[in-house]
């Protein structure tokens, strides 16, 4: 959307067209009359304080941006069921503007944005309850944006008070979270565009970071580098192609510190015969990417860590075999955990005397051990994107919760074109008793995302290499 002059300068490029979040208020809008009508309530994000006059880098709500495009803070999107769509947002204001930035003001939304109308959000407690007045319910995500349930109700005790007057106010507040997420589950082409520019922007970042561990290990060969070292190379790839930000805090593990699920790159210094777990994605207009590479820090891996790492990229080969439409998106999961079992048998990792076979390992869940974490999740603006994982709709049936236990719930839902999952199986050796000391404190995972396609899948962050000895050659061939 071409909107000079947006908030920020070097914010979003609104790379999405304005009648693309029309289209996406319009689709809403029938989802409501579907669902029996009302009138719906998002707000975006708040700005949150760091401290003193210091903000955090404001982030907007992800589906308040998603039906707006709008990335202002202290905004509301209000929708009729007709379709009618009414922003507030901040009033226009050149002492503050001089401050923090232009802000667009109701008068230039209508044109900018396509709502149909906008106001100051100044006036929202006078507005809400007109807007509401009528409609049977009043629809916003519960359990996201704190104090919005109290803020509702004080709307409805304001349209309450007026009932004598003939003033009609919702009966139902209703969750527009499950509305919400079943339309950005199923990406659209403009989406799945931006998602492959992201992917795209994380795999040179990582394949940068792989490049410059060569390097550096070519030059001092008994020297070390610091993790905060290689993040700076992949915020740097990130920055320089447009993203703005990290789509989550950027996972740099030198050696044990992989075996840490959620490490966050520190200040340890990874050394030759080391691993480096690299787990880092950008955010690109509102859109994440989440991809991993484990590589060996000097390029050459270890026969053990190479053993392990085949073992792992097996099991992700499985997983993107399982992910293809119609399968249940928890196939993949169990696809990989049952090549990981059997690594984990054929290696050692676990006694079979002990653990029995690869079903029996499963059925224990004894590889958790090693492997405790699921392989996958939806992503989209949210890097754990929003999205039910179970088909409600189907009877529950008893199912490995994957904890050894059978539980009854619903079977996982169907993937569908246009769905986006990531595909991250792992292995994570702490030392202990029974465990081969040659495996103790490698870490590895290995994560890619995959576009749910008409026949199978497609790895839209396969720009970094994932072979072992693709990785090698590429730390090889080492300049940036
Ligand atoms: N980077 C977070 C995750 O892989 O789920
Ligand atoms: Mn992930
Ligand atoms: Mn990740």
């Amino acid at each position: 959307m071409a909107r000079p002059g947006a908030s920020r300068a070097g914010g979003p490029r609104y790379s999405e067209a304005m009648n693309v979040f029309s289209d996406r208020r319009a689709r809403l809008a029938q989802a409501l009359r579907a669902a029996g009508g009302g009138i719906a309530v998002i707000p975006t994000a708040p700005a949150r304080q760091r401290n003193s006059d210091n903000d955090h880098p404001y982030r907007h709500d992800s589906s308040f941006h998603y039906l707006t495009g709008f990335d202002e803070p202290n905004a509301w999107l209000v929708l009729a069921p007709s379709g009618e769509s009414t922003l507030l947002c901040r009033e226009k204001d050149p002492a503050h503007e001089i401050w923090d930035g232009v802000r667009l003001g109701p008068a230039a939304a209508p044109a900018a944005l396509g709502v149909s109308d906008a106001c100051d959000v100044a006036t929202l407690d006078s507005v809400m309850p007109e807007l509401l007045a009528g409609h049977g319910a009043v629809w916003f995500p519960f359990g996201v944006h704190a104090a919005l349930a109290t803020q509702v109700d004080g709307w409805l005790a304001t349209l309450r008070a007026r009932s004598r007057r003939g003033v009609q106010a919702p009966a139902n507040q209703r969750d527009l979270g499950p509305l919400l997420a079943e339309m950005r589950l199923r990406k659209g082409a403009e989406e799945l565009a931006l998602m492959r520019h992201a992917a795209g922007i994380s795999a040179g970042a990582h394949a940068r970071a792989m490049r410059f561990c060569g390097a550096r290990f070519r030059a001092a060969p008994q020297g070390s580098v610091r993790e905060y070292e290689i993040e700076a190379e992949l915020l740097h790839e990130f920055r320089r192609h447009g993203a703005q930000s990290p789509a989550y805090p950027s996972i740099v593990a030198a050696g044990a510190n992989a075996c840490i699920l959620h490490y966050a790159a520190g200040n340890t210094e990874l050394r030759a015969g080391e691993l480096c777990l690299i787990d880092a994605g950008c955010e690109l207009d509102g859109y994440a990417s989440d991809i991993t590479r484990s590589f060996p820090a000097d390029g050459r891996f270890t026969p053990a860590q190479r053993e392990l790492y085949d073992i792992v990229l097996a099991a992700q080969d499985a997983a993107a075999a399982a992910t293809r439409p119609g399968a249940r998106q928890r196939e993949a999961h169990h696809a990989a955990v049952r090549v990981l079992a059997q690594g984990m048998l054929d290696t050692g990792l676990l006694d079979s005397k002990s653990v029995g076979n690869v079903d029996a390992v499963i059925e224990s869940a004894a590889y958790r051990q090693f492997y405790m974490h699921g392989t996958g999740h939806w992503l989209g603006r949210d890097v754990h994107d929003v999205g039910e994982y179970l088909s409600l709709g189907e009877a529950p049936t008893d199912q490995p919760d994957g904890l050894g236990n059978q539980v009854l719930m619903p079977p996982s839902r169907q993937l569908e074109p246009g769905m986006v999952v990531t595909l991250e199986p792992g292995i994570y050796v702490r030392p202990a008793p029974g465990v081969p000391e040659r495996y103790w404190n490698i870490g590895i995972r290995i994560e890619d995302d995959a576009v749910v396609t008409e026949t199978g899948c497609e790895l839209i962050s396969r720009g970094v290499p994932v072979a072992a000895t693709e990785i090698e050659r590429l730390m090889r061939e080492g300049s940036r």
